[in-house]
């Protein structure tokens, strides 16, 4: 059961600290500037998760971009991907001949972002790639490797900067893995 007033308990290890998040925040986000110099690619976060590492992020691109968001869930509440994906918000801008980076949380089956970057296509871009916190690549279940990513994690339920368990755990500072007592016997 989720501990009501220390959310510390329910971690049973960090993976990546707080200064590590932030350091390769930097890191990335410089490369990213680099290799968009010139474009303004417009950055698209996807919603919820993505918040705390879109905003880190974009500070860290020093290059003119513009930022849009976008809603899909693919948890109906648990921690397995139920496959099933709830479209809930688009994009507000014509990508038609822009450079689109997508920003994600963490990739685990790809599910989330194979239907994404396939959508996007239609609309004729002139490119699209992917900048992930977290890759989870013992999860995948379609063909999806992202073009920037922060950090691998192993096959574990993992929460914090931005990641969450029924929208607890969020504002957690560090990712960590979350305790199978809490999610389990529900
Ligand atoms: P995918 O479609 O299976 O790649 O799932 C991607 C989405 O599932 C992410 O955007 C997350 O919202 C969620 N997700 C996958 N693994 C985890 C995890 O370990 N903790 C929290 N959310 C996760
Ligand atoms: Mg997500």
């Amino acid at each position: 059961m989720i501990n009501k007033s220390d959310m510390l308990q329910d971690i049973e290890r960090v993976l990546v600290s707080e200064e590590e998040i932030h350091v390769r925040i930097k890191e990335v986000g410089a490369q990213i500037a680099d290799d968009y110099r010139g474009k303004c690619p417009i950055l698209v976060g996807v919603l919820k998760g993505v918040v705390p590492f879109f905003a880190e992020m974009a500070n860290a691109i020093s290059i003119p971009v513009q930022e849009d968001f976008m809603c899909i869930t693919s948890f109906e509440g648990g921690t397995e991907s139920t496959g099933k994906l709830t479209f809930r918000k688009d994009i507000d801008h014509d990508i038609e001949g822009r450079h689109v980076l997508i920003l994600e949380d963490i990739i685990d089956s790809g599910s989330t972002l194979k239907m994404i970057c396939e959508m996007f296509h239609e609309r004729k871009p002139a490119s699209v790639k992917i900048c992930t916190l977290l890759d989870k690549p013992t999860g995948r279940k379609v063909e999806l490797k992202p073009d920037y990513t922060c950090f691998t994690v192993p096959p574990a339920f993992v929460v914090g900067f931005g990641l969450d368990y029924e929208d607890y755990y969020r504002n957690l500072p560090f990712v960590g893995v979350l305790k199978p007592s809490v999610y389990q016997d529900r």
